[in-house]
């Protein structure tokens, strides 16, 4: 296959509102630089500006892979993809074999969960840079019970149905290895265990114990039943992984029963929740999540959860400092003041981006002392400028209108309502936020995957940061962090990629040309840098935008090819994939494929992933090249022998 792909036919309804004037003035180094003098703003400039050779773009030399729709997967040449763990597969020491005709709340508690996201690879032994041992800690996100049970009625789950759905969310953490045959499980592990929809996890932070938190089971307020929801997320440097609790207010729902204009009526409206039945329904059967009994429930959700796979005794902490949203991301990166930056956003159309600095420096020498390392520090929202700088606004009680008059008596409350407080100071509304990763470089990408209400009656028009009404296929902004300081609360911020088809005019590819070759690509979601600095970037919604399946794709940020995106992993029919993780020599690339088969059911399901068999199974892949090169090598000549090194 050639190297330059070929376009594919454009959609006539991937046409919109062409929007060159706000862009143009956005796009061009020239503006960047006056702008940035204009500012007085000392900002970091990532190499291309200084015309430094891209190290990193001779590793890009596969074959453009082309879009399947349908039940159909595809990977570059010379790259395998290998189911690693399904969906049901034994995580637990003993769990039983999964039987999908006879599912159990306690087997599944011992099994791979659903829909599983956010993928971690933690080397073994802890602070090695093992590219062969490590720990893989994957979250599962939310639950298809029409493509998990036979016979599922829509709105009226059983009781056991609920119960294996707690079961099937939260976390795996599972210990792999890369032997002479390729990657496996340890299935006798002492670190394999799984965090559920009713685990444990204990509260901490500002709101650790306030009333608000509270409820009959637990009048403390310091201990809740399990963690779900759990999206793109991260890890720290000291090893833990940061799980983000995503969209919990799905799990929740009579909102109408609670006491008209209460407090708790108009939080829990903020947050989404619903007035009736509850998207998931499990209220029928688990009471905690019917509001107009349970009202502090959902304050309970929406936390960064951190869980240590290295000691399996150690209970997860809910770290309330951090927070209390609909979550996507949780990656930090080390200041140069040595406090940890952490960036996340709230994955809701005009919702807000976010980024937690902790009071203390990380220890790299002393793993216990940064154990409550993110219980003190301070929370901030973006508001990006016009001019193309942008200020952290604190969300800090005391400061500006979050005060007590205004229902902000102490942090706590911050912490509990951060949307409102975000609302307060005058943040950015975004088109939908999900991913954060810090390149290499310190420069920070977000994936914005969408929002087709922007610019719509009664709704907030285009801006500088969120060009475009309509706005169906994304984009990709960068921020670079004043002074490179991820601690500071100055930054300047650019377009990278406004997604879609290149040959569409209201599409930007970093100035790469289109006639060049380039892929076609829509709703950005996880990112994920490669070890030689390239973004990989995962979608989810081209289905609906190109009615092809979602991928994973590459694009380098420096040198000649920077804004090259390619097609590198076209998935199946329904899915998604999210989590990709490298492995320290990029030699392996762990990815997530959830929800085969969605928006179909068991009738006539439109995926039978990954065995060709029913149900289809939520898996993790491990893609790798054929000769154990870096992923994105280039294939084997023609003809060439393939001797795998082991
Ligand atoms: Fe769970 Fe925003 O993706
Ligand atoms: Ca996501
Ligand atoms: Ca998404």
């Amino acid at each position: 296959m050639s190297d330059e792909p070929s376009l594919e036919p454009l959609s006539a309804a991937g046409r919109g509102p062409t929007f060159a004037s706000i862009v143009t003035r956005r796009l061009s180094r020239r503006a960047l630089l006056r702008d940035t003098v204009l500012s007085g703003l000392t900002i970091y400039l990532p190499r291309v500006f200084h015309g430094a050779p891209a190290p990193a773009e001779s590793r890009l030399a596969f074959g453009h892979v082309g879009s399947t729709t349908g039940d159909t997967m595809a990977v570059a040449d010379g790259h395998t993809a290998t189911v690693l763990l399904r969906w049901g597969d034994p995580v637990v020491p003993g769990a039983p074999p999964w039987t999908p005709s006879a599912q159990t709340a306690a087997a599944q508690a011992q099994q791979f969960g659903y829909n599983c996201d956010y993928v971690g690879f933690l080397p073994l032994p802890r602070g090695s840079e093992s590219s062969q041992r490590a720990l893989l800690v994957v979250n599962h996100e939310y639950t298809n019970p029409e493509l998990m049970f036979e016979g599922y009625v829509g709105g009226a789950p059983t009781a056991d149905q609920v119960a294996v759905q707690l079961a099937a969310l939260g976390l795996s953490i599972v210990e792999v290895e890369r032997g002479a045959d390729g990657w496996r499980v340890i299935g006798d592990s002492p670190f394999n265990r799984r965090i559920t929809g009713t685990t444990p996890c204990t509260l901490t932070g500002p709101a650790a114990g306030h009333p608000l938190l509270a409820t009959g089971a637990d009048p403390a307020g310091r201990t809740v039943a399990g963690t779900f929801a759990n999206c793109s997320s991260g890890r720290t440097p000291w090893g833990t992984v940061l799980s983000a609790e995503e969209n919990f207010h799905d799990a929740f729902g009579g909102r109408a029963g609670l006491r008209p204009l209460s407090d708790d009526l108009l939080n829990h409206a903020r947050t989404g929740i619903a007035t009736g039945r509850s998207k998931w329904s499990w209220e029928r059967h688990e009471p905690r999540f019917d509001v107009s009994r349970h009202p502090h429930e959902p304050y309970r959700f929406g936390w960064v959860v951190e869980v240590d796979p290295y000691d399996p005794t150690w209970v997860p902490r809910k770290r309330t400092a951090l927070g209390r949203m609909r979550r996507e991301a949780a990656n930090s990166v080390v200041a140069s003041g040595g406090q940890l930056a952490l960036y996340s956003g709230d994955d809701i159309a005009f919702e807000y981006i976010y980024k937690f600095v902790t009071r203390q420096r990380f220890d790299p020498r002393d793993r216990r002392a940064n154990r409550d390392l993110l219980d003190d520090g301070t929370l901030f929202t973006a508001r990006f400028n016009a001019n193309g700088t942008g200020d952290w606004l604190p969300l800090v009680h005391g400061v500006g209108p979050l005060t007590a008059a205004n229902g902000f008596p102490s942090q706590a409350e911050v912490c509990i309502h951060t949307l409102k407080a975000a609302d307060l100071v005058g943040a950015t509304k975004m088109d939908r936020p999900e991913d954060i990763e810090i390149a290499p470089d310190g420069t920070v990408y977000v994936a914005l995957t969408k929002n087709p209400l922007r610019g719509t009656a009664g709704q907030p028009p285009p801006d500088d940061a969120n060009p475009r009404p309509l706005n169906k296929h994304g984009h990709v902004i960068e921020i670079f962090e004043a002074g490179n300081d991820h601690a500071g609360r100055r930054f300047r911020w650019r377009l990278f990629l406004v997604c879609g088809d290149p040959r569409d005019p209201d599409t930007y590819f970093a100035g790469y040309p289109a006639a060049q070759g380039l892929s076609r690509i829509s709703c950005p979601d996880n990112l994920a840098f490669d070890h030689a600095g390239n973004l990989w970037i995962a979608t989810d919604g081209q289905p609906e935008t190109f009615g092809i399946n979602d991928g994973l794709f590459v694009v380098p940020t420096e040198g000649p090819e920077r804004g090259r995106v390619r097609r590198f992993f076209s998935a199946v029919a329904g899915a998604e994939v999210t989590g990709h993780a490298f492995t320290p020599d990029d030699a392996a690339l762990f990815l997530s494929i959830q929800h085969p088969g969605e928006g179909s059911d068991l009738s006539a399901p439109s995926s039978r992933f990954p065995d060709r068999a029913l149900p289809p199974r939520p898996s993790v892949l491990v893609l790798e090249h054929v000769e154990r090169r870096p992923i994105g090598s280039a294939a084997p000549a023609a003809g060439a022998t393939v001797t795998p090194t082991g």
